[in-house]
């Protein structure tokens, strides 16, 4: 059992990494300053609020808890958003993760520390992306997960920081045990939103962003992975730089492709609706693909994912019903 501390655990992602902690047995303290995270999901641990920006709440905390290892969940996560207010991605995700690790060298600097990367760190590309694939992010959001992996890499050389960065591909589907799942305000990805027009939300009908991408029907294929295997991998590298592990970076997905009008079909096959075909226009920063190549974790961590789409979509669609 380990004192992990959880920042963003009130987050979508944070909040199933949380629970699966609790669940395996350690000791969880969740830190969240709940700007669009949600009390209701901090379910589990002891939670403190509080935000990575404030210098005297972070030393506290950590002062007190002397986390042995820390998920760095918080950030801010919209590709969309993060265009039309880069600065505020650079000040929450690179400055609030440079004074998380700054406490964390000021009082536990052996701690191993987690970080939640993206593969939008990636230059895109048609080919299943490898960890060796060139950087080339297309969004500030992007750009603020990468500074922050060099961020680590050069504290691992400096004072000996033990790192894994998680590339997640794209999250989704929720807690099987149907206590917490993927809340957004206001909500962009597409499975919640088509589950929300499902369910009979009275918004407009999910648009399909594009019809004449280079895929196999026009549509962007997204490699989708679902939230409680992210959280298994996050359990698997946190054991695995406990035991003494070295740095390295990993994806996170499932190695497998979907388009969207597959993920549309997904929908309706587990829901038993009707979905229109509404096509718009392209999304501004969408690449055709992003597919993992799922090899490195799997060899290095022996983690591999336990749910497909349709699972995914399923645990997504009783969340949903509940909300
Ligand atoms: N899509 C639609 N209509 C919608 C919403 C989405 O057609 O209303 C399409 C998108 O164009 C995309 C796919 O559905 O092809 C998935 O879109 P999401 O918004 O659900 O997810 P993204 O792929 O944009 O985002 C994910 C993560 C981000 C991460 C990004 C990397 O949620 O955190 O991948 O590009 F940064």
């Amino acid at each position: 059992m380990s004192r992990v501390l959880v920042t963003g655990g009130a987050g979508y992602v944070g909040s199933h990494g949380a629970k699966a902690l609790a669940k395996a047995g350690h000791q969880v303290l969740v830190i969240d300053d709940l700007s669009t995270g949600f009390r209701q999901l901090a379910r589990y641990g002891r939670f403190e609020q509080g935000s990575l920006l404030d210098r005297a709440f972070i030393d506290k905390v950590i002062q007190e808890f002397k986390p042995e290892a820390t998920l760095h969940f918080a950030a801010r996560a919209t590709v969309g958003e993060s265009v039309r207010d880069p600065e505020l991605y650079h000040r929450i995700n690179v400055k609030g993760s440079e004074q998380l690790l700054d406490a964390l060298r000021r009082h536990v600097p052996e701690s191993a520390f987690l970080f939640s990367s993206s593969c939008a760190v990636y230059a895109p590309t048609s080919e299943p992306l490898r960890e060796d694939h060139a950087f080339g992010p297309v969004s500030p959001y992007g750009e603020t997960k990468l500074l922050v992996e060099k961020m680590l890499e050069t504290r691992g050389k400096e004072y000996g920081l033990r790192f894994a960065s998680l590339r997640y591909f794209n999250a989704a589907g929720a807690d099987t045990e149907g206590e917490i799942g993927e809340m957004h305000q206001p909500e962009t990805h597409l499975i919640p939103l088509l589950l929300l027009q499902c369910r009979g939300s009275g918004a407009a009908p999910v648009k399909i962003f594009g019809k004449d991408y280079p895929t196999r029907d026009g549509t962007c294929i997204r490699d989708y992975v679902h939230v409680e295997d992210l959280a298994s991998a996050h359990l698997a590298a946190m054991d695995y730089l406990l035991k003494g592990g070295d740095s390295l970076a990993l994806n996170l997905g499932t190695a497998t492709g979907h388009t969207v009008l597959e993920v549309v079909a997904m929908v309706e096959k587990v829901t038993g609706k009707k979905l229109p075909r509404d096509f718009a226009p392209r999304r501004e920063g969408d690449p055709a693909q992003l597919v993992a190549d799922g090899r490195a974790i799997r060899s290095v961590l022996g983690w591999k994912p336990q749910h497909d789409l349709e699972s995914i979509v399923r645990s997504a669609w009783n969340w949903v019903q509940k909300l």
